[in-house]
């Protein structure tokens, strides 16, 4: 197991800012992952399983160790009704799709080219084009950190939501995703509601053709971060009451909204063009110019660059729509998570 003292972190999250941390290691097996967690040499620091670091910001230098999942092996079985694949936490997220797609599997197809581990997927419940992780998962496998056991978790246990599980809530920092488990069904099914994918022919319709769509589509939406640096979304689409949402669309007809459990959700990146940010430049941070929910990391910028310039963002859509955005991308801290407001005042 290689492990690297006061390491740069640079090229293990997608921001790619200049950061360290005490410590980072790589695991690959369930067996190492555990000697890391008991290593008496490292008892005493803070620590943070990390995938590929697309969704994370560094505020600071991390008095702590990363480890790095490089947990690998795919194995894929079938009944009479489906597929099952059983993947490895550190299986990358798009290439398992991209080869789902390659050996004719369908059911993935939308969740095309988002980065990141297989095991960092159920965190979140990665969606994309009308379609979550939830929809294909049959179970996680997780290590528990009190027993130091392997335990398997159905898909209802996971508790998932928008951009949300149990694994942000009673299993935060108790958990560590080893394995997850996918079902796809051999009947296949297209999900072709998300606006773009409407207009794909129907009699053309296949998980490749829809591959090829999303990928297009994210291709030319989204910054690509081995070029800029970037998180994906930054904030998280709001969901707000049909009265609120009645009162701003009285006042701003275009406003995009989608129905969600009797509220609105609300799409983040059209508040935040709408308050005039596409392009806004904070230091070295700005907000994409084309697809204003996303900052990039345009010109070496700092961790405080990035914070100013969300906090600027998150302000102006206070202001003009009442709207509290949450950021998405998760933020470490010296010693622990963080969140905007906390880094802001520990920048102060
Ligand atoms: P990391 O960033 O490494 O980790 C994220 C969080 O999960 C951290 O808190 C980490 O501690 C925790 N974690 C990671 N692995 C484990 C584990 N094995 N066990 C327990 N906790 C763990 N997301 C979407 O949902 N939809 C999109 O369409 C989308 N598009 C994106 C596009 C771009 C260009 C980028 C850069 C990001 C995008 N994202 C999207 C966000 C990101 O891809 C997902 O959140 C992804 O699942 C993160 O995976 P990761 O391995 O990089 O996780
Ligand atoms: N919009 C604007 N201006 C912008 C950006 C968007 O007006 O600068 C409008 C678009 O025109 C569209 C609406 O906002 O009407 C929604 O935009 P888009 O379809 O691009 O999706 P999104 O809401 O910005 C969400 C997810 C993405 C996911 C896409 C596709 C969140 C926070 N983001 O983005 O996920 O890929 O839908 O399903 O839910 C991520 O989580 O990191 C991520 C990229």
């Amino acid at each position: 197991m290689q492990s690297y003292l006061n390491a740069s972190l640079k090229n293990v999250h997608t921001f790619s800012i200049e950061q360290t941390c005490d410590v980072l290691v790589e695991v690959t097996s369930v067996d190492e992952l555990i000697s890391v967690y008991q290593d008496p040499q490292w008892s005493a620091l803070p620590k943070l399983m990390l995938g590929k670091g697309s969704n994370m910001l560094f505020t600071e230098h991390f008095s702590g160790l990363v480890i790095i999942n490089r947990l690998s092996g795919i194995e894929l079985t079938e009944s009479s009704e489906s597929y099952s694949l059983h993947v490895s936490g550190g299986e990358d997220w798009p290439s398992l799709v991209e080869w789902s797609v390659d050996h004719g599997l369908g059911g993935l197809e939308n969740l095309a080219m988002i980065p990141g581990c297989s095991g960092s997927a159920p965190i979140q419940n990665i969606g994309a084009y009308g379609v979550e992780l939830q929809d294909v998962c049959e179970y996680v496998d997780i290590l528990c950190l009190d027993t130091y056991t392997v335990k398997r978790l159905s898909k209802d246990e996971c508790l998932f939501g928008y951009r949300d599980s149990i694994f942000k809530h009673a299993l935060y920092g108790k958990a560590i995703v080893v394995a997850i488990g996918l079902t796809l069904a051999k009947e296949w099914k297209p999900c072709n509601h998300y606006g773009p994918l409407k207009s794909l022919p129907l009699e053309t319709l296949s998980p490749r053709s829809i591959f090829d769509e999303v990928c297009a589509i994210r291709s030319s939406k989204l910054p690509d971060p081995s070029v800029q640096g970037n998180a994906g979304s930054f904030f998280k689409n709001p969901v707000i009451t049909k009265d609120h949402f009645d009162r701003l669309s009285a006042l701003y007809p275009d406003i995009v909204g989608y129905e969600s459990n009797d509220m609105i959700k609300v799409a983040a990146g059209w508040l935040i063009d709408q308050c005039q940010f596409k392009g806004v430049i904070e230091g070295g941070a700005q907000v994409h110019p084309n697809q204003a929910l996303v900052i990039i990391n345009h010109d070496e910028a700092s961790a405080a660059d990035i914070l100013r310039l969300a906090a600027r963002v998150r302000q102006a859509v206070l202001g003009k729509f009442d709207i509290p955005l949450e950021h998405e991308v998760r933020f470490m801290g010296q010693d622990s998570e963080t969140n905007l407001d906390k880094a802001l005042e520990a920048m102060a």
